[in-house]
């Protein structure tokens, strides 16, 4: 199927563009979700008493559409571009591609229905019924074989790195995500884990720790080491390194699920193993990072008036911060304070934020000019977007690391006689600040979402090769 004709141009692009401008609308609408319910937390009058809208059901809406929808179609966007792009030749099979876009885009509809109903496996990241897991497996099985079988009529006999990082991504969330589901059903929209008590448990943070390493952290890497040295037009870093750098990734990540569960019914061992793995995980991490960054040695210049640079070099900074901090909250000693706070929200979107969202904002933007082969409507709106991202995320993050650690030091801080100094009630109340703090933040991001959305739609409404040498730089 790899053979093209003058009517089928040589690289499937349509599907790519469908991913990607679906995957800026989900920004907008997962951070517009999300900004609503961290406004919820800080005033919950804004709950208006309508079960539809209330926090518990609204929250897992924001997961998954930021994770799944947004992150997903980003995933699948620069998979499908770059594994053509890398391979020279078109996708194996456009028909399996097609498929990929609208089973995930009915995934996303069935999310947008059953999780404000309240329909719900009640387990973190994993939350849609079993119906529609089974749906979201075969997608996911065909994506990775239409991508496994074109990487197999590749026309170059070396493989970059960013597909092997793509490939081991697709290979551990299938597993991930069968094994995590195992359910009983008992009716179309309900079931029972097929795992018990603590094993459900483990089982569960096997899998939602995996989410973040291979879902959020390896694909994402996957982008990372295509975009930059084609945005800096330079070779990577350190290819040797950037090989350590998946190797030890991909065997690191799958032991850390126990640092999820310290303190509670698990072995004791499992959770000092999952810490000491974590420790480890700071190298390839921090590898990583730095084989990025230093993609631009001799040219750093560059950063200086391309935003989109900008996006992919700052989302590195933001990386190596929170893989950073996850290790050191894994120990014990500082679970024991960070565990059930808001430092956690704040590691979450540090990562999620300052990383994820950014590393696909600067990939986006780069495909919108090589894709519809024209510059962007708006330069400065791309900064203004660079600098609202960069802002509201830094006020987000500082926010939830003051009001996580005044909740920890609040809870076990005790008078001379050993009695609480607090009632919980009382810790509620100091984080109002924090809380508002936090949605201002939100707001500042979400409305940079707003404005790339604009940038983009304005774009495609501008003549093919518009603007500058577009076409020139692809
Ligand atoms: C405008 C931007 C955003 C705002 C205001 C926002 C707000 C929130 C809020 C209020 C929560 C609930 C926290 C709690 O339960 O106490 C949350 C949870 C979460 N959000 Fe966001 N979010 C944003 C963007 C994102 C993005 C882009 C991602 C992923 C790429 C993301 C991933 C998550 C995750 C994984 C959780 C669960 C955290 C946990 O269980 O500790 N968020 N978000
Ligand atoms: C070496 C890298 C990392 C390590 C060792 C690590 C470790 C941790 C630890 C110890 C927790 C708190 C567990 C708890 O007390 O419940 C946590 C939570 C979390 N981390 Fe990380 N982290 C890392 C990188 C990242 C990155 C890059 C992201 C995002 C892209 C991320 C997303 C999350 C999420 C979503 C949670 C919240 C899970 C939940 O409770 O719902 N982590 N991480």
């Amino acid at each position: 199927m790899s053979t093209h004709t003058l009517d089928e141009p040589k690289y499937n692009f349509e599907i790519v563009k469908w991913f990607t401008l679906s995957a800026v609308v989900y920004l907008v609408v997962g951070t517009l979700i999300g900004t609503f319910i961290a406004s919820q937390l800080a005033w919950p009058a804004l709950n208006f008493d309508n079960p539809y809208l209330t926090f518990g059901r609204l929250r897992p809406l924001h997961t998954n559409a930021v994770i799944f929808a947004f992150g997903g179609c980003v995933l699948m966007a620069t998979a499908y571009y770059i594994v053509q792009r890398t391979c020279g030749v078109r996708l194996w099979s456009d028909k399996l591609a097609w498929f990929t876009f609208w089973g995930w885009t009915t995934v996303i509809v069935l999310a947008v229905i059953t999780l404000p109903l309240g329909y719900t496996s009640g387990k973190e990241y994993a939350e849609l019924e079993w119906p529609i897991d089974i749906l979201i497996a075969l997608v996911w099985l065909a994506f990775m074989f239409n991508f496994i079988m074109t990487l197999a009529t590749r026309k170059s006999s070396h493989i970059y790195v960013a597909n092997w990082f793509f490939l081991g991504m697709m290979i551990m969330i299938t597993y991930l995500h069968v094994g995590n589901s195992m359910a009983i059903p008992v009716s179309l929209m309900k079931s029972y884990s097929a795992y018990a008590g603590v094993q459900d448990a483990m089982v569960q943070w096997w899998y939602g720790h995996n989410a973040v390493g291979y879902f959020l952290t390896a694909g994402f890497l996957g982008i990372m080491y295509y975009f930059i040295p084609k945005q800096a037009e330079a070779p990577i870093f350190s290819y040797r390194l950037s090989v350590l750098h998946f190797w030890a990734l991909m065997f690191g990540y799958a032991w850390l699920g126990a640092h999820h569960l310290q303190y509670t019914a698990l072995p004791d061992w499992t959770g000092s193993l999952g810490a000491a793995v974590s420790i480890a995980m700071i190298i390839p991490s921090w590898g990583g990072a730095i084989n990025g960054m230093m993609t631009l040695s001799g040219a750093w210049h560059k950063l200086r008036d391309d935003y989109i640079l900008r996006f992919l070099i700052v989302s590195l900074a933001f990386y190596a911060m929170s893989t950073f901090e996850g290790p050191v909250m894994s120990l014990k000693t500082v679970n024991a304070l960070s565990h059930y706070t808001d430092w956690t929200v704040g590691h979450v979107h540090s990562g999620a934020l300052g990383w994820v969202a950014m590393v696909s904002i600067g990939a986006i933007y780069h495909m919108v000019i090589k894709l519809w082969g024209r510059e962007l409507y708006s330069t400065s709106l791309v900064a203004l977007h660079f600098w609202m991202s960069t802002i509201g995320a830094v006020i987000y993050i500082c926010a939830m690391w003051v009001s996580g650690i005044m909740q920890g030091l609040m809870w076990r801080a005790t008078d001379d006689y050993g009695n609480l100094m607090y009632t919980f009630v009382e810790s509620v109340a100091a984080m109002h600040p924090y809380y508002a703090l936090r949605t201002i933040g939100g707001l500042i991001f979400f409305s940079g979402a707003v404005i790339m959305l604009y940038n983009i739609v304005m774009t495609l409404r501008q003549p093919a090769g518009a603007g500058a040498t577009a076409a020139s730089r692809a």
